[in-house]
């Protein structure tokens, strides 16, 4: 294992994953890994070449070649500030496809991993506690109910400026889950020794107080 401390968050989409990692990595001045980023960055660049989904070897290489480089608020693909594009739910929907495939999870797994350098790192996606970093000193997974993951998801589009339909949401979102929960590789799973938080009725604070707790005591208790 790594002497790099790290925090896994996993869960099902919208549960503010990306959100309370951000906050977390923030407070501790950790890294941060937004593995959905990858397998969107892998589907937008299948959707820009051509590369259906069904195309295992094809995804994989797009998977393999993607040039990106994490900035500040950014991420960019060939130079070129992606950031948006692959907010798309076009995209989302698209990566949950791609992201079936052993060969592009494979084709991810090292760049995720090259992410844990000192001081730490906090990681979010679907896998991080069970396949990327099953040794994470700390593992969270982070569900909300299907109408609450709707309802949020819905203010975030519309706040960016995208239009967006409730009930579509809500379909989109139960057959995502589905998708990401029953396929064979990496299937989205709490791991045996995840600690389960339900902020279906939590703010984006107290969700972020509740992991910091939960840090301060496995930190605290792994020195004395
Ligand atoms: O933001 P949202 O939770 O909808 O998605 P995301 O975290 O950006 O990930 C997009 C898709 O990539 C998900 O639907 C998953 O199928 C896939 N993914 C994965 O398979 N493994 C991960 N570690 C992260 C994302
Ligand atoms: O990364 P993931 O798809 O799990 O979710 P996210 O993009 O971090 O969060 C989805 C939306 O829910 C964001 O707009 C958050 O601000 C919001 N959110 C919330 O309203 N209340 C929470 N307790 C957590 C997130």
């Amino acid at each position: 294992g790594s002497t790099v401390p790290m925090i896994a968050i996993d869960g099902p989409t919208a549960s503010g994953k990306g959100t309370i990692a951000a906050r977390v990595a923030a407070r501790l001045g950790w890294h941060l890994l937004d593995s959905g980023a990858l397998y969107r960055l892998t589907a937008l660049a299948c959707l820009e070449q051509g590369i259906a989904a069904g195309d295992e070897q094809g995804a994989a290489a797009a998977a393999a070649a993607l040039d990106v480089r994490f900035v500040a608020d950014g991420v960019f693909m060939g130079g070129r500030d992606v950031s948006a594009d692959i907010r798309r739910e076009e995209v989302g929907n698209m990566a949950s496809q791609v992201a079936v495939l052993a060969p592009v999870r494979a084709a991810l797994l090292d760049r995720q991993r090259a992410f844990r350098c000192p001081p730490g790192l906090v990681a979010d996606g679907r896998d991080m506690g069970t396949v990327v970093f099953p040794d994470a000193d700390l593992k969270i997974f982070l569900v909300a109910s299907a109408e609450a993951r709707a309802q949020r998801r819905y203010k975030q589009l519309i706040e960016k400026g995208f239009s967006a339909n409730l009930l579509t949401l809500l379909r989109d979102l139960e057959a995502r889950d589905a998708r990401d929960t029953q396929r064979a590789n990496a299937p989205l799973a709490a791991a045996h020794d995840a600690l389960v938080l339900d902020s279906s009725h939590l703010t984006i604070d107290q969700t972020v107080e509740q992991v910091m707790s939960w840090w301060g005591e496995r930190s605290g208790a792994s020195r004395s």
